[in-house]
């Protein structure tokens, strides 16, 4: 791996986006990388978290490569848009918790990678926009659709038509990020919530992704519908029997993804 760094931590995992000499900036590399490392996490089951971080201090990722993009046309651009797409799709669809580390500018489509987790923390350095319309174009890996459900029709307009960027505690004010810490204690305070939620149902953890992505996806009463079948899919668990059986018996659960 050339653009990425993998480490395996047990039961969670870590992929830092690694060109720092381009603020981690998106190429073709990195993210055929990137969907590579997501498919050999998805394949093993003892990983049950993973955290998605940028290498160096001032970067998460400061958007697609411009070098690249500067290379689209009229023809080639939503293929551009596709291959993007189809690797942000992966890690909002990994069936594990993600949890985006943002430890300095996240523009652009490193904005729209941090969307794609499901779970924000960001360093008080951390920078976020989506400036496409200072290029001439509209965001294209996600960032029209989730910073809209996100934060709500007015201020992702007011994101995506200024190109501003805002602070990291305006981030936190506007519920686009969980929670502010200093640099220094980003990856701990990710890990330590990895860790945390590693050690829950595993089967369960899935269907709660999946349950509240339908709540983005699909029709209220189909919503609902959702949750009563993956609700019962769950009680077919061992886990679930594991979970109930230790709350009664006054112990820790030990949960095995089965
Ligand atoms: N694509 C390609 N290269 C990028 C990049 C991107 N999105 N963002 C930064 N880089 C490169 C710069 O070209 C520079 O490379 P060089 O040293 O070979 O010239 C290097 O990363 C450092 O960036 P630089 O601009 O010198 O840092 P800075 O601290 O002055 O500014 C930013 C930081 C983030 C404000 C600025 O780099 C920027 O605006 N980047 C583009 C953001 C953007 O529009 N993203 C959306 C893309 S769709």
């Amino acid at each position: 791996m050339q653009t990425i760094q993998f480490e395996n931590k047990g039961n969670y995992a870590i992929i830092t986006l690694n060109r720092p000499d381009k603020l981690n900036a998106l190429n073709a590399e990195l993210l055929k990388e990137l969907s590579y490392q997501l498919d050999s996490i998805k394949a093993n089951d003892s990983i049950r978290a993973l955290i998605i971080t940028g290498s160096g201090q001032k970067a998460f990722a400061a958007g697609a490569d411009i070098a690249e993009l500067h290379r689209e046309t009229g023809e080639t651009g939503a293929e551009f848009a596709q291959r993007g797409h189809n690797v942000l799709l992966q890690i909002e669809r990994l069936g594990i918790p993600v949890i985006a580390a943002v430890n300095g500018f996240a523009l652009g489509g490193g904005c729209e990678v941090a969307l794609a987790c499901h779970i924000r923390f960001a360093s008080e350095n951390a920078k976020f926009g989506l400036p496409e319309i200072n290029l001439g174009i509209i965001p294209g890996y996600g960032g029209t659709q989730r910073m809209t459900h996100l934060i709500g029709t007015a201020k992702a307009l007011e994101f995506i038509l200024t190109g501003d960027m805002i602070t990291a505690a305006d981030a936190e004010r506007l519920s686009l990020v969980n929670k502010v810490v200093p640099q220094e204690e980003l990856l701990k305070t990710a890990e330590e919530l990895a860790g945390r939620i590693a050690a829950k149902a595993p089967i369960a953890a899935k269907a709660a992704l999946a349950s509240v992505r339908a709540a983005q996806e699909l029709e209220y009463n189909d919503g609902i519908q959702f949750e009563i079948t993956k609700f019962g899919e769950v009680c077919g668990s061992a886990d679930f029997k594991e979970g109930t059986k230790a709350f009664l018996e006054k112990r820790t659960a030990n949960f095995t993804g089965k």
